[in-house]
């Protein structure tokens, strides 16, 4: 069975100048599977290595011009996941050693044994259909795990997105309540871009903190004369004609700009602040809320037919208390948003910093998170943010309890044991910290933190003095 070039077959670069094994090794390596990239010298192989990506290359040791292992090293600057195998007449043990140096996979020497060859290929061969197959459930995973933005894998938020999903073609208006810091602007604008608006344009309304006369004009602008403008200007929700418009804290709206607004739900009718001439408009109204509307409307503060209206459809964030399984990815995702803008190569949180992260409090929800995260993320100086970067991010009462507090004998043990294993280990490289550091996995800021932190600078000092740090 021959595979053509569709894309999916593995790609084999075979570089021999001898054409009889070049034509042996091709037809082979395409019984197998392989999409084949023939050579007949070094520097060929080298132009096509730029045109095309292999996942795999058989170099004869001893090709014209720059020789198989330029080759090699050719391949390894632009494709480090290409398995290379080294083929020659004359074995040499320094040669091997070099190309494995430079990542051959394997050394063959000629005649080429087929069997163990063709064991070769087939395993690069179905390694990366694995790979394939992996990238694709991992894709699909994530995919899953975030929608339009949001991240999620609690069953309450996998629900809320197929919630979204299914609503967002259909909707007029709806309601989206939480807390603060849940993520109701996040949902809002799922449902924007999950609807049939996506295209027109989303305008987000604060309408708590603002004054409520500058408010009104703001989102249904005024008519020549009024509001100190002797033009008449278009106010917010104008300016979402066709959109969708977002009023966050909607509960602080007062009962007059409400009753301008169900005007405009209801009839898609409205009328600019000093002005009798009605406007036909057409928006979707997205409300968010961290009270309980409800009480408002019995209390006389909300207009019931307005609140009815939005409470067409009505979403409701949980805290971030209430699904702490969503805590690991939400980190996941703000570490990888943050080591990309900051161009650091940070790769995750350690073990200890996600314990602390999925047990923290969380009143200000997933803001908070992200913003914890954000300053970790700053001054974390390694691979891996710590649970020391994060607890400092976290208001004092909801911290991990203190390695060394006073009185517990547990603790006191644990940092014993630390103490005892920091300077074991200084010990180990003769009192040199970077060394030392590089021996307990962490970074050179994270052992001057633990040495200050269990009050070892004084014994390290004493130590040297001493000489105890010499001649190990
Ligand atoms: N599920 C989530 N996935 C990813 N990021 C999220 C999620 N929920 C919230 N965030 C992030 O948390 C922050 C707060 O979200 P958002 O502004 O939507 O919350 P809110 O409920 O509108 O808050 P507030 O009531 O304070 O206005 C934003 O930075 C947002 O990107
Ligand atoms: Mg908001």
């Amino acid at each position: 069975m021959e595979h053509t070039m569709n894309g999916t077959a593995p790609v084999v670069l075979v570089v021999d100048d001898e054409q009889v094994g070049l034509d042996m090794l091709s037809r082979f390596s395409r019984q197998l599977g392989f999409e084949v990239v023939a050579c007949s010298s070094g520097s060929d192989a080298m132009q096509r290595l730029r045109e095309r990506k292999a996942d795999v290359a058989l170099v004869d040791l001893h090709v014209p011009e720059v020789g198989g292992l330029g080759v090699l090293e050719a391949i390894r600057q632009a494709h480090p996941r290409c398995q290379a195998i080294l083929m020659t007449g004359v074995a040499s043990v320094e040669s091997a050693i070099e190309a494995v140096k430079l990542g051959a996979m394997d050394y063959m020497s000629k005649p080429i044994d087929l069997r163990r060859l063709e064991h070769l290929l087939v395993s690069v061969r179905d390694d990366l259909a694995c790979r394939r197959e992996l990238h694709a459930v991992e894709a699909d995973v994530a995919r899953r795990l975030e929608f339009h933005g949001m991240v999620g894998r609690s069953p309450v938020m996998q629900q809320l997105f197929g919630t979204v999903r299914r609503l967002a073609p259909h909707l007029r208006s709806a309601l989206v309540t939480g807390a603060r810091g849940t993520g109701k602007e996040l949902v809002a604008r799922a449902l924007h871009a999950a609807g049939t608006r996506h295209a027109r344009p989303l305008v987000v309304v604060d309408c708590g903190g603002v004054h409520q006369a500058g408010l009104e004009t703001e989102l249904f602008g005024c008519a020549p004369g009024a509001c100190h403008a002797t033009e008449g200007r278009p106010g917010l929700l104008e300016s979402a004609d066709g959109g969708v418009v977002f009023l966050d804290d909607v509960g602080e709206l007062s009962l007059g700009v409400q009753g301008r607004l169900l005007r405009v739900v209801e009839f898609g009718e409205l009328r600019r602040v000093g002005s009798l001439d009605l406007h036909r408009i057409d928006v979707q109204v997205i409300a968010g809320t961290e009270k309980k509307l409800e009480n408002d409307v019995s209390a006389g503060r909300f207009r019931s037919d307005l609140y009815s209206r939005l409470t067409s459809v009505q979403i409701a964030l949980p805290p971030l208390r209430d699904r702490r399984e969503d805590i690991p990815y939400l980190t996941a995702h703000f570490v990888r948003e943050c080591a990309a803008r900051l161009e650091k190569p940070i790769r995750g949180v350690t073990t200890e910093a996600e314990a602390l992260l999925v047990s923290s409090a969380w009143e200000g929800n997933v803001r908070e998170l992200r913003s914890v995260i954000e300053r970790a993320c700053l001054l974390a100086d390694g691979e891996f943010v710590t649970d020391w970067e994060i607890g400092l991010g976290l208001p004092p009462g909801h911290r991990a309890p203190s390695p060394l507090p006073a009185g517990n004998g547990e603790d006191h043990l644990l940092s014993t044991v630390e103490r005892e294993h920091i300077l074991r280990a200084l010990q180990r490289v003769g009192g040199n910290k970077k060394a030392a550091a590089r021996m307990l996995g962490v970074s050179r800021r994270a052992l001057y933190r633990r040495l200050e932190r269990l009050d070892l600078g004084a014994t390290i000092a004493r130590r040297k003095r001493a000489g105890a740090f010499l001649g190990e």
